[in-house]
């Protein structure tokens, strides 16, 4: 049978050090609270429930997180909050009327995102039943963290933090990480005899473990080497190391399956400004240059080709696909898709709503909003097409624009196939340009064309033969 498993994070610290306006567990890593970070744990571990202790920002942070945390996710979300906060200890008592009283609860902190599944679960595999379980690492330099104090036949007797430790304790490199797997029947009933009688005059979590020991519950010391997956975030430097540390482990993934990441200490995968979870597919023979950021979900097909310096959000490049350098592409809720073949920037900006077919041609500084184009269609230099349908083969001039909008609603433009449309040409919707037709350069086009005709929309051409230049007249 297994053990039913409830956790409870701690979140109450106000994070000085992040000298921020903002509670640190809001704080992002690839675009995710640090909090959320940590809750997608109890989601892959298939947990009953998550139990949020929160304090400092306390509002904010389960406004925040509520909303986030989708319903799909599977567990129950509880906040409860702890004020005054008087030490890790009366954290968690404040998280134990929230709990269902039996099975198993795993003790973690909002600032610590980079804690993998697997590693959880082999802290839960080490609890059984019914034993007390300790995530603990070894470092060079434990400085500032509660050592694990082992009996002569290395059996876990307590933990004892920094400031209470002596010199020959101190010396100990095996540190508590923060994480704790432990029953809750005896959980509820040690956190009761918790004091405060210590250094820093709070209640510490890290005292029940002696209690454990002193009443025959087995603690078990459940070590693991990568010092990463117990970092916790305290300052604008640290986030910025696990920030690193994460896009490194995501870009090594990709490369695992094959991806070719130019540099992978120059790549970012991550949520997109709204919300949407970083999740990022690439087929075989993708390239990826350096500079690059991907935001919500985006997949790239085979054989496509991505510059440098590309910001792409919420869309689908097709195999074969070439996005030129510094193209931003962002599909928002609406998504944007590129076809087969097509050939996107520099400098190009895709919106929500773009649909590109195969081998169409995208051009530096062109901008493309809620509009399709049809397989071979090309817009190379400075244009806007919004809210537009747009044919086969249609060569759209430079500088170009679809008036969409008459300052209260959005019209559509249609440009049927095979239309030339000229330079510096605006197509006033709601207007349809008919099949084959072209427009000459510089026209404002209001009315519809019909098909293979032309049309010239702008003031006649006046020339004066030998014209005198005005002179300059000298001043009075
Ligand atoms: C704690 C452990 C220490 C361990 C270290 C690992 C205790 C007494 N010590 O120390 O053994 O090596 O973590 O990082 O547990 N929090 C609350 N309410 C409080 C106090 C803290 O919610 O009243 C939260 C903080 O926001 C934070 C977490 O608990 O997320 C840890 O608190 P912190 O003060 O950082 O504990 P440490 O002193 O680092
Ligand atoms: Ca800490």
């Amino acid at each position: 049978m297994t053990v039913q498993l409830d956790l409870i994070i701690m979140a109450a610290g106000k994070g000085t050090r992040m000298k921020s306006r903002y509670p640190k567990v809001l704080q992002k890593l690839a675009g995710r609270a640090l909090l959320s970070h940590v809750l997608d744990q109890a989601a892959q571990l298939q947990a009953r429930s998550a139990v949020v202790v929160t304090g400092h920002g306390a509002a904010q942070v389960e406004a925040a997180i509520a909303g986030a945390q989708s319903a799909a996710s599977g567990f129950d979300l509880k906040f409860v909050r702890q004020e005054p906060q008087l030490g890790t200890g009366h954290a968690v008592q404040q998280a134990v009327p929230a709990l269902a009283g039996d099975g198993m609860a795993i003790v973690l902190s909002g600032d610590v995102p980079l804690t993998q599944a697997d590693t959880l679960q082999g802290l839960l595999d080490a609890a059984g039943q019914d034993k007390m379980a300790l995530l603990t690492v070894s470092m060079p330099d434990p400085t500032g963290y509660g050592r694990i104090v082992r009996n002569a036949a290395g059996t876990v007797q307590r933990i004892v933090e920094q400031k209470d430790a002596s010199e020959a304790e101190r010396a100990i490199t095996e540190i508590y990480s923060g994480i704790m797997a432990v029953p809750v029947k005896h959980l509820t009933q040690w956190l009761s005899r918790l004091s405060n009688d210590n250094a820093q005059g709070e209640y510490y979590l890290t005292d029940i473990v002696a209690m454990a020991v002193a009443d025959g519950v087995p603690v078990v010391g459940h070590r693991i080497s990568d010092v990463l997956q117990v970092a916790g975030v305290n300052s604008p430097l640290q986030l910025a190391e696990l920030e690193r540390a994460h896009q490194q482990r995501q870009a090594r993934q990709l490369m695992e399956q094959g991806v070719r990441l130019a540099d992978p200490a120059r790549f970012d995968v991550r949520d997109d400004v709204r919300g949407s979870k970083a999740d990022l597919r690439c087929g075989q023979d993708v390239d990826i240059d350096v500079g690059c950021i991907f935001t919500g979900k985006v997949t790239i097909g085979d054989g496509a080709q991505i510059g440098a310096y590309c910001h792409i959000s919420n869309a689908s490049i097709a195999a074969g696909a070439v996005i030129h350098p510094f193209t931003h592409i962002d599909g928002e809720q609406a998504g944007a898709s590129v076809g087969e073949g097509a050939l996107i920037g520099p400098f190009a900006r895709l919106r929500p709503g773009a649909q590109l077919g195969r081998e169409v041609h995208i051009g530096n500084f062109v901008e493309v909003k809620n509009s399709t184009l049809a397989d071979g269609a090309k817009a190379n230099h400075l244009a806007y097409l919004g809210d537009a349908t747009v044919g086969e083969r249609v060569n759209y001039g430079a500088g170009s624009i679809t008036a969409n909008y008459d300052g209260s609603n959005k019209h559509r433009t249609v440009i049927e196939a095979d239309v030339h449309i000229g330079s510096n040409c605006v197509l006033v919707a709601p207007v349809t340009i008919g099949a084959g037709s072209t427009v000459g350069g510089g026209s404002t086009i209001t009315k519809s064309t019909e098909p293979g005709s032309l049309s010239v929309a702008r003031g006649k051409q006046i020339s004066k033969a030998n014209w005198q230049r005005p002179v300059k007249q000298a001043k009075a």
